[in-house]
């Protein structure tokens, strides 16, 4: 692992109340240490916390986020949110991926009200590991400029992202195990790159487009795809009213 020096990560934890925020405290009073880098925000439930509150957090230059929940089985709330919760991390995970950024950089674990020594443990590994990271962007090699862009282009998705993994990925399993064995098939990377990658591909040139019109060699070379890719995405675009093609600039705008 490496060990970067001088870098104190910033990470921010959303901790259910009825479990993971009460180890937290058992935590304090116990004494257990931990290091300091996080802060916490207190939600009731992990299936509370949605999509955009992480990458709002990546946003805003935190360098990991951190999910704790009730064990599986053990959620205070009939629908069961820490399923939900475990499905959503799940994908959240392909979509840092797809976009460049270290998916360990985000953590979901389970911590009851009486594991206090747990919770310091988890803090203190997850920690450890967003620290040999390095900064957000700086330890992926992307620019900071070009990591906001894309962050701002998946968050612009999140309620489409919601609506696939209510309709097309939510599943009701039993272990961990099998939630991890199901989000890495090919038939989920498949529905991932069909449902989601395209998107998110017109979801970047839009916002590319909103700044000033553009051509499809130039487009290309700002996000680094295939000419012809870009051509697909921007027919279709065209035909779905999005955008419009100005003749006198000869450049896409949007429409
Ligand atoms: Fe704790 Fe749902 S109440 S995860």
């Amino acid at each position: 692992m490496v060990v970067r020096r001088g870098f104190e990560p910033k990470i921010l934890g959303f901790l259910c109340n009825w479990c993971c925020y009460a180890g937290a405290d058992l935590a304090g009073v116990s004494r257990y240490q931990y290091p300091p880098n996080i802060r916490v925000i207190r939600v009731m439930c992990s299936g509370r916390v949605d999509p955009a509150f992480i990458l709002r957090a990546f946003s805003n230059g935190t360098d990991g986020v951190f999910v704790g929940g009730c064990w599986l089985g053990e959620c205070h709330y009939i629908t069961e949110g820490n399923y939900d919760a475990l499905s959503m991390m799940h994908l959240c995970k392909k979509l840092l991926e797809q976009i460049g950024v270290n998916p360990e950089r985000l953590r979901l674990e389970w911590v009851s009200a009486s594991e206090g020594i747990r919770f310091a443990e988890v803090i203190t590994d997850f920690t450890r590991k967003v620290k040999s990271s390095g900064p957000l962007g700086v330890g992926e090699g992307i620019d900071g400029n070009e990591l906001k862009f894309k962050l701002e282009a998946v968050t612009k998705l999140i309620p489409y992202i919601k609506l696939v993994e209510r309709e097309r990925l939510r599943v009701r399993l039993n272990t961990e195990e099998e939630y991890e064995k199901f989000f890495s098939s090919d038939e989920v990377n498949r529905l991932f790159n069909e449902l989601i990658v395209d998107k998110l591909a017109i979801s970047q040139i839009m916002l590319l487009l909103r700044e000033r019109p553009l051509s499809t060699g130039e487009i290309s070379e700002i996000l680094d795809l295939n000419p012809s890719e870009v051509s697909r995405y921007l027919k279709s675009s065209t035909r779905e009213g999005l955008i419009r093609y100005d003749e006198s600039q000869k450049r896409f705008a949007p429409a």
